[in-house]
């Protein structure tokens, strides 16, 4: 996730871009850039951190270019080259999130051809980047930077270069801007935000999206592009929400709209009400809302570029990019190390692995595994995860297994942290910026991530027929969908929240996985609510927890497994008749808690081919990605708790987004 911004108009754009650029650092800051049109020149800028960083670099340029002046004073402009960053009256910005290539200087948007003479920035993931980039050294392109976006700047000049429309009349070709733009996105897979300038057409800004978001906002004399509202509403609030497939060309007194077939579209501005402050959380109260809300997509980006496809059907994992071992498909055992949210998510790894490729799993909490003596063997696989990859007991964890001989594999957030540079290969999740203390969407991805290499192992030991494993696939991918639904009834929690929020005690139990995603819901409510909760496996209730149960107590049980619900029955009959409220989670359709709990939240269950052919056995793998949804709405409980407690979701008391110290 990056943000993208473009100015086109009367004023200087520089400090437009720049303050546009603040308003969307929540989206990424691990570099920033600008190109300027200035004259028949592009002048770009850009550096490795936050935006701050640019315009300390900016400010020590203007003052040596005001020194220069002062000393040149007589020199006309073309003696002095002309090229001037601060008036020019056209440009667009970039604040990375980095995907494909480190925080770099050289990794830092904009991107341009060899001759600088387009500049592009872009939002989003070409999925096919690898093969562009074969494709354009064959004829002779050199590269700067390791990203993606660097083939739209070199296709955009192949194909204005080498493709000019010909004339059907008088049979001439003429290079043609628009057309190479066009061109070039039809080679593109995957998604894209993006904002093209070109040296030779200083009176324009090209602009196109899919599957990321883009908006236009139109002014007096001067016309905007921004990857979120809070960019543009300094200078207007008259708004195009541009649809997937769309292309635009911004000029200072009009855009021109077309749709995917390249027909030009008209329609009607929306105008624009909210605060600034507002606006930069979505439009949400809170950063912890548009994040549990950015899963459908957080999930898709880091599952689709992964799926290998035949016609429109998953069939492979693809792990080119980790260098994927089939050796480590020999090992019996893998160890999953991790802290807080992230550690959850390596106990849901822990059943999948069992389950899915028969792998014995020992999820270690990395504050413990450091200071044991645990045992490992050169050659083991050790999975780290972190959201943050700065996490300073994770970090010490990492470096144990690493000196005892072991393959470290990093499932991490952040490109560039401690974690991706020390790691011996990393998986990203690709959730974007997570701002909130909270943990919602990376948990989800990490899930997501650990699910696809529990199927990519099970497949390779044979654990999983090509049958199954292609239903799996076919499961996962419907998950972003599934996922976006559960939050079309969020009102049905908030509701169940405005009753429940005053409770003393919430416990959180479940078998198997169901147990895995209860510790992580657990943890969520006592996180910003500041409720007492606890989670325990639902076994376990009669061994302990069920002393406490009473009239002030809410129990949470997430079941999923099928096998298990008559024992779930008898637990929530179990604390009912000692006067506790009841909630379960469960799949879509099931009518099992209907009569028992107090309520029952439901989760879309997965279409599974051949279903009805499939033996019982085999069906427990359909079961197997419910905490990726069984998670959402425990999510938006313990976010309605807290409101209604009167917290601040984003901060809570006493909790820091990465502890970075022991
Ligand atoms: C802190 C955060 C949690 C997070 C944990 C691990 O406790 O508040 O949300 O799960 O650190 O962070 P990491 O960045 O290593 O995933």
């Amino acid at each position: 996730m990056c943000g993208i911004t473009g100015y086109i108009g009367g004023e200087a754009a520089l400090p437009i871009l720049l303050s546009s650029l603040k308003k969307l650092e929540y989206r990424g800051y691990d570099s920033a850039g600008v190109a300027l049109l200035d004259g028949g020149d592009i002048l770009v800028r850009k550096t490795k951190g936050r935006i701050s960083v640019l315009e300390e670099k900016l400010a020590s340029e203007e003052k040596t270019e005001a020194k220069t002046e002062a000393e040149t004073e007589a020199k006309t402009e073309a003696e002095t080259g002309g090229k001037n960053v601060f008036g020019a009256n056209a440009g667009i910005g970039h604040t990375r999130w980095a995907t494909h290539g480190e925080p770099s200087d050289v990794n830092s948007h904009p991107h341009t051809d060899e001759a600088d003479s387009i500049a592009v920035v872009h939002n989003g993931i070409i999925e096919n980047y690898l093969v562009l980039r074969d494709w354009l050294y064959e004829r002779g392109v050199s590269f700067r930077s390791e990203t993606d976006t660097e083939v739209i700047a070199h296709l955009v000049t192949y194909y204005y270069q080498n493709e000019p429309e010909v004339n059907p009349g008088t049979g001439l070709g003429t290079r043609n801007i628009l057309g190479a733009v066009r061109r070039t996105l039809s080679r593109l897979q995957g998604s894209y935000a993006l904002a093209i300038i070109a040296a030779g057409y200083r009176d324009r800004i090209i602009v196109a999206r899919k599957d990321s978001p883009l908006i236009i906002g139109l002014g007096r004399g001067e016309n905007l592009v921004a990857s979120d509202i809070p960019a543009i509403l300094s200078r207007t609030r008259e708004v195009l929400f541009m649809e997937d497939g769309e292309l635009a060309v911004l000029y200072r007194d009009r855009v021109d709209l077309f749709n995917e077939q390249g027909n030009s579209v008209t329609r009607p501005p929306t105008h624009i009400d909210w605060t600034e402050e507002a606006a930069e959380k979505g439009g949400y109260a809170h950063f912890m809302l548009k994040e549990i809300h950015d899963q459908p997509k957080a999930l898709q980006d880091t599952l689709r570029p992964r799926l290998r496809r035949s016609g429109d059907k998953p069939v492979d994992i693809d792990f080119d990019e980790i260098n994927f071992d089939p050796r480590w498909a020999k090992r019996d055992r893998v160890v999953i190390i991790a802290c807080g949210t992230a550690w959850h998510a390596a106990m849901v790894g822990k059943y999948a692995f069992e389950e899915l490729a028969r792998i014995g799993v020992e999820a270690d909490i990395a504050s413990e595994f450091r200071y044991r003596n645990p045992l490992l063997a050169p050659g083991d696989l050790v999975i780290v995860i972190s959201q943050s990859g700065e996490t300073a007991d994770t970090l010490a964890a990492m470096r144990l297994a690493k000196k005892n001989g072991c393959h470290v594999l990093a499932l991490t957030n952040v490109v560039g942290s401690t974690l991706s540079r020390e790691a011996d290969t990393v998986l990203y999740t690709w959730a974007g910026p997570e701002i909130a203390v909270a943990s919602t969407k990376a948990f989800t991805t990490q899930l997501m991530c650990l699910y696809l290499l529990a199927l990519k192992l099970g497949r390779i030991r044979g654990c999983l027929d090509e049958g199954n494993f292609r239903r799996c696939l076919a499961a996962l991918e419907q998950i972003p969908g599934q996922c976006a639904e559960l939050l079309a009834k969020q009102d049905v929690i908030q509701r169940f929240a405005s009753r429940q929020f005053n409770k003393t005690k919430v416990f959180f139990m479940g078998r198997q996985y169901d147990y895995a995603v209860s510790l992580e819901n657990a943890l969520k409510l006592k996180e910003i609510s500041y409720t007492h909760s606890e989670a325990f496996a639902a076994g376990e209730l009669k061994h302990g927890p069920i002393a406490l149960v009473d009239k002030t107590t809410l129990v949470v049980a997430a079941a999923t497994r099928v096998s298990l619900f008559d024992k779930v029955v008898s637990n929530i009959r179990e604390v009912s008749s000692r006067g506790a409220s009841t909630l379960v989670i469960t799949w879509e359709g099931e009518s099992a808690f209907t009569k028992t709990a107090d309520e029952v939240f439901f989760i879309p269950a997965p279409l599974w081919e051949d279903d009805k052919t499939e033996a019982a056995g085999q069906n427990r793998f359909r079961e197997c990605f419910s905490p990726i949804l069984s998670a959402v709405p425990a999510q938006l409980f313990a976010y309605y708790c807290s409101i209604q407690r009167g917290n601040d979701p984003d901060k809570p008391r006493n909790l820091a987004k990465s502890v970075t110290v022991e």
